[in-house]
Parts: C-alpha cells; structure tokens; sequence
C-alpha cells in the first residue's frame, strides 16, 4: 500500500536520508524540502505491524517535479516497491510536462529509471561531492 507520510515520520524518514550520503543537507533544509514537497510511504501489514518498505521524497524545483530520494530497505528490493512509488508519483504530478532526477553514473538503480522510461540527458557536475550526476528526465505527457 501507498500512502503520504504523517507529520511524525520526518525524523524516521531524516535517518534513512543521511546515513546514506556522505554529506547529507543539514536538518532543516531536509525538513523544509519534506514539507514542501511530496512524500510517498509503502507498506506492508507484517506479522504485528504495517512494515515500512521504502519511501519517494519529491519536490518541485523551478516548475518542475523533481525525484530527491528514493529508498527501498534492503530486505524489501526486487519486488517492485520502487517501481510503484514512481508509478504513484508520476500519477501525481499529471500535467506537468516530464518529472527529473539526478543518479550517480555507477548506482544500478538508473536501470530501474530507464525501464521506466528515464532517460539521460545530461551529465551534471556539483551535485554530488563524489562526480558527476546524470540527469534522468522522463516526459509525462
Ligand atoms: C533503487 C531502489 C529504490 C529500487 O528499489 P526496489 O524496490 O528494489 O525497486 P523494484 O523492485 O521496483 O525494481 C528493481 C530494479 O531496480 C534495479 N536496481 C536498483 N538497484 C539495484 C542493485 N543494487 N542491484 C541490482 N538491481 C538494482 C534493477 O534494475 C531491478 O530491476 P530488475 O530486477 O529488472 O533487474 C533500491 O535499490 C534502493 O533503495 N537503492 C539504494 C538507494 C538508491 O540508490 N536510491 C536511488 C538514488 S538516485
């Protein structure tokens, strides 16, 4: 199932940002870019619990709808999570001419964008601190 996330969940959502960036936005601008934008919660009924698999933070820079992160837990990946939080939030931002986002060239997760119809359009130096970043865009209408 997919949801918005509650109030509640930035710090839950903040602590799977930053552990996986070497140099993670400071606090408050991660804060401030979750409640401008869009976030989408999946999660499953476990054996006591609803389990959270993976999330999408989104945002509009410019007029355009950006993909800032996605994140599915390990032990949740292969099984279509991320392709459904694209699904929703391309479903989302309808009307807007093609939704973008930034992937490191060596990060596998760009085969999933361009299964999905992703596709590069320029390398793009000073996004990360580490190398370039390619720019995915995908037309939405
Ligand atoms: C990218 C990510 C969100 C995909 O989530 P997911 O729930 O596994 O996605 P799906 O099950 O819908 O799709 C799986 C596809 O992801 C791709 N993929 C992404 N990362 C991969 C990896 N490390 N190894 C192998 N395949 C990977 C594969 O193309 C796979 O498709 P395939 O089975 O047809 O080969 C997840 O791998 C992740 O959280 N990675 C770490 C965070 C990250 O790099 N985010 C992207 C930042 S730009």
């Amino acid at each position: 199932m997919i949801r918005e996330h509650k109030q509640d969940e930035l710090e839950y959502l903040w602590n799977y940002h930053k552990d996986r960036f070497p140099n993670p936005v400071p606090f408050w601008q991660f804060r401030e870019t979750i409640e401008k934008g869009k976030v989408l919660i999946s999660e499953i009924q476990g054996e006591w619990d609803l389990i959270i698999e993976g999330f999408l933070i989104s945002l509009i820079d410019q007029d355009e709808p950006w993909i800032w992160d996605i994140y599915t837990k390990p032990w949740h990946r292969n099984r279509g999570v991320g392709s459904a939080l694209l699904n929703e939030i391309e479903k989302h931002y309808k009307g807007y001419k093609r939704i973008c986002l930034y992937v490191a060239p060596d990060n596998p997760a760009q085969k999933l964008y361009f299964d999905l119809g992703y596709r590069v359009i320029e390398v793009v130096d000073h996004v990360y601190e580490t190398g370039p970043a390619l720019k995915m865009v995908k037309n939405l209408i």
